[in-house]
């Protein structure tokens, strides 16, 4: 792989500024935001009057933990426009993130708030090691999403060549990277997968692509699949972390050159780590749920939203800026077996140990008798598996399982293709118990 650092001269001088400064800068940008929410969208005036504070009150960023959370049910309860802080005149786009119950969240943006997305997208290209005139593959979903728009816009402003392909007809997918000649390619790490595939089923080498760099993300994933993925590729497989309530891809993102958690950029988002039960500020470095609030956010300014992100706040390393660490799970995917938490990213991180087993999964939850039962379906990497060797796979996962999480389940080792693809965030989990 080549070496992709930027250099010093290409970043934002926020970038690499001392904390003072950042600090400095958040805490301004702080007080406008709280005063822009407080003046121009009635939930957020009537949420700070009920627990008793006013923007004014706030004087030191630690001052922020005073102010009353935002949730996702606020969101819908104020379906659609009831949260934009500016008149709808003035927002130039809209998307909305699906949710599988009840309303979507609607969220808007202005001409300047676009700007401002474009250019913390752009930021984090060029962290992942991509640079002006580059070709930049699209392959996350254009739509109501914002993985598709949010990453054009950004490949734009950072001066790339963009392919706007969006998900779905992996086959083109594989003619068009070859063709063209991408040397990024910006997609969930899940249907990364499934291009993977099918580039051996063409018979083609991944590792002879032009692909350079992957900017993954949207859903989590391991340090395990992106080892996996860069050697398949011989590319670097870089994190890019976002979420439409607080804006798109681009929130924050990992630097080539470290890959080692991801840099927030802090000037436009401020972190904070929480105890999800207690709702406590938590140091840095302790591990909790992830709230944002927006500093420079016009149409949809958004404060203390709890994003049910499980993570933890780190020191900057090749960025001033903070870190996350690789997102684990979300507070909703967290499954109890037997009185163990378990993500299935831990579940993930073991079928990559085995070495006959393709990383396409899912976990199915049964209820026998009044136990709780997880079955992990899960590929098999050659269609010619005997019999035995999908039995010892099998074997191998369970001990996997049982000896690093502390749980037993089944696993059913499926024929290659069996498990239900996604042509963009993957479905890990089904749960099929009873529902009473
Ligand atoms: O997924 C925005 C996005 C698009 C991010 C493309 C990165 C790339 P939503 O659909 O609103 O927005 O979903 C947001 O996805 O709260 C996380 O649970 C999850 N998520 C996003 N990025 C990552 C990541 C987009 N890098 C939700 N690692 C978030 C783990 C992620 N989870």
């Amino acid at each position: 792989m080549k070496d992709l650092t930027p250099r010093k001269e290409e970043l934002d001088p926020i970038e690499i500024s001392s904390r003072d400064e950042i600090e400095a800068l958040q805490l301004h940008r702080l007080k406008w935001s709280l005063k822009h929410a407080y003046d121009n969208v009635p939930h957020y005036r009537v949420s700070f009057d009920a627990a008793g504070v006013h923007p004014y009150d706030l004087n030191h960023l630690s001052d922020l933990a005073r102010f009353p959370f935002t949730v996702k049910s606020d969101l819908r309860q104020n379906y659609p426009f009831g949260m934009l802080a500016v008149p709808r005149q003035q927002v130039m786009r809209l998307h909305a993130s699906s949710g599988t119950t009840g309303k979507p969240t609607v969220v808007g943006y202005t001409k300047h708030d676009i700007e401002v997305w474009a250019e913390c997208v752009a930021r984090s290209m060029r962290a992942s090691g991509t640079r002006r005139g580059d070709i930049v593959h699209i392959a996350y979903g254009y739509g109501l999403f914002t993985g598709g728009l949010g990453a054009h816009y950004g490949a734009e402003r950072l001066g790339c060549t963009v392919v706007p392909i969006s998900g779905g007809m992996t086959p083109r997918q594989v003619t068009l990277i070859e063709d063209f000649g991408a040397s990024t390619i910006m997609v969930t790490p899940s249907y990364m997968l499934s291009i993977l595939d099918e580039y051996r089923a063409q018979g083609l080498d991944p590792r002879n692509s032009p692909l350079q760099v992957g900017i993954f993300g949207a859903e989590p994933w391991t340090n395990a699949m992106r080892a996996e993925i860069e050697e398949a590729f011989d590319m670097h497989a870089v994190d890019i972390y976002g979420l439409s309530e607080v804006m798109g891809p681009g929130v924050a993102n990992e630097c080539v050159e470290t890959k080692d958690g991801l840099h927030i950029w802090e000037d436009h988002f401020y972190p904070e780590v929480i105890d999800p039960v207690t709702g406590a500020v938590l140091p840095d470095g302790e591990k909790g749920e992830l709230v944002f609030t927006s500093l420079t956010k016009e149409a949809f300014p958004i404060i203390r939203y709890r994003t049910r992100d499980l993570t933890r706040l780190l020191p900057g390393t090749a960025r001033t800026m903070r870190r996350m660490e690789k997102i684990t799970g979300r507070t909703d995917d967290m499954m109890i077996l037997r009185g163990v938490n378990v993500f299935p990213t831990q579940i993930e991180e073991q079928i990559l140990k085995v070495a006959g087993l393709a990383p396409h999964f899912q976990i199915e939850l049964l209820r026998e008798g009044r136990m709780d039962e997880m079955v992990v379906h899960v590929e098999a990497n050659a269609s010619d598996a005997s019999p035995t060797a999908r039995t010892a796979c099998a074997e191998s996962l369970m001990m996997h399982i049982k000896e690093n999480i502390g749980i037993s389940v089944r696993v059913d080792v499926t024929d290659p293709e069996a498990v239900a693809r996604s042509q963009g965030k993957a479905i890990r989990i089904v749960d099929n118990r009873p529902k009473n």
